[in-house]
């Protein structure tokens, strides 16, 4: 089987398999990491065909949603590669990014994510945490889990980055969006995060301006 063919199964494999997903990780959330991971591949010089088959199977089954068991989608994903005769070194290295990505990975020291490829894929799922999308999807895991927008009187400060102060939307700014630019691994991501920061506090100073009646 050529790559190209791998690649159209393993999209058709893992848009099947995501339909009975609720969780959030959504095919377009497939479809835009594996866009922007390549983008980042091509600037890094990176192995393709890894980064785009790790992107498609980096969600395949979330550890939230396996009681802390994140070998499931790991499992999955190397049960396919398997059929697809991929040489055993890829099946491993595929494995191993999907096994270590995760925002739970970046908290823990011991994350062994340290291929370039890994790298990008992980950058690449959390810039679609950032900027317009990444706002996108706040307020819609939100407003899915029937939580407020913004709460003025729990509001987080600069001073309690990364703490959860409160449930409403504008609090997971505080616990993990605005972290993010600073967790890009590779220089192409950094780059990219930079800029969708800034426009994120832009939303947020807007956001805050707008809720006081402030023209
Ligand atoms: P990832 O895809 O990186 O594993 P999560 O599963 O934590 O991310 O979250 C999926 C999406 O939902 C992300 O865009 C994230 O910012 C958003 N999200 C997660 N938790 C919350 C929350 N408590 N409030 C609002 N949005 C959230
Ligand atoms: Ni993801």
């Amino acid at each position: 089987m050529n790559k190209k063919v791998i690649v159209k199964k393993t999209v058709a494999f893992v848009r099947q398999k995501l339909q009975e997903e609720s969780s959030g990780h959504d095919w377009w959330h497939i479809h835009r990491v594996v866009k922007m991971a390549k983008t980042i591949g091509k600037k890094e010089k990176a192995d393709l065909f890894v980064v785009e088959l790790a992107a498609l199977l980096h969600d395949l089954d979330d550890w939230k949603n396996n009681n802390g068991d994140s070998l499931v989608g790991v499992k999955a994903a190397t049960d396919v590669l398997k059929k697809f005769g991929i040489p055993n070194k890829t099946i491993k290295h595929v494995a191993k990014i999907i096994e270590n990505i995760s925002f739970k990975g970046i908290l823990d020291k011991k994350s062994k994510l340290t291929s370039l490829e890994g790298k990008i894929v992980q950058d690449a799922d959390r810039l679609d945490a950032m900027g317009a999308i990444g706002i996108g999807r706040v307020f819609a895991y939100g407003g899915n889990k029937g939580q407020l927008m913004y709460d003025p009187s729990e509001r987080a400060d600069a001073k309690e980055f990364g703490k959860r102060l409160s449930k409403t939307a504008i609090n997971h700014f505080y616990e993990k969006l605005l972290l993010l630019k600073d967790l890009m691994n590779t220089k192409t991501a950094k780059k990219i995060a930079k800029e969708r920061h800034k426009f994120m506090e832009e939303y947020l100073d807007r956001f805050f301006r707008e809720w006081e009646g402030k023209i």
